[in-house]
């Protein structure tokens, strides 16, 4: 799989960690930074690594900052994109079996790696149940439509 990877300063080394893993398990990694240790904006990158799933350039992304709330909020603002925090594997397992997310996001002060390596695994092994969860899911997406619709008619 195709994997975009994003973090602010505080994941530098999480990041390469995961990195390493990931190509180990065999899938492509783009790494969309920042690849620098000076403090920085997270929502730079969680813009960043967002446009690239929705494009398609990035099959799923996975975003990492301190806590990993901010990086996956800005994320969340990119039409089309469902990032969920997960600290623990099965709450990684029902956000893509239920909500079909398609950023993984979690928190370089809140995992160690080892957990970290758990639940991009569980992420990555656990497909969309479809089902009742579609109806759901496509329920987010009508408010996405929505908020467009409603922008339209402002302007
Ligand atoms: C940076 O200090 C920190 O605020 C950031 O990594 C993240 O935790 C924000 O949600």
């Amino acid at each position: 799989m195709k994997i975009g990877i994003g973090n602010d300063h505080s994941a530098l080394e999480l990041k390469a960690e995961m990195i390493d893993f990931l190509k180990e398990k065999g899938h492509e990694v783009v790494d969309y930074g920042t690849d620098s240790p000076a403090s920085c904006d997270y929502p730079v990158y969680g813009e960043r690594v967002a446009r690239a799933v929705v494009s398609g350039e990035a099959e799923q992304g996975i975003l990492i900052c301190g806590t990993g709330l901010g990086i996956s909020i800005a994320a969340n603002k990119v039409k089309g994109i469902r990032a969920a925090v997960c600290s623990e594997p099965f709450t990684a397992k029902m956000a893509r079996a239920h909500n079909d997310c398609n950023i993984l996001a979690f928190g370089a002060r809140v995992v160690g790696s080892e957990l970290a390596k758990m639940i991009v695994e569980t992420w990555l092994d656990t497909e969309f149940e479809g089902g009742r969860h579609q109806k759901r899911v496509d329920l987010i997406t009508a408010i996405e439509a929505r908020e467009t619709e409603e922008k339209a008619e402002r302007m």
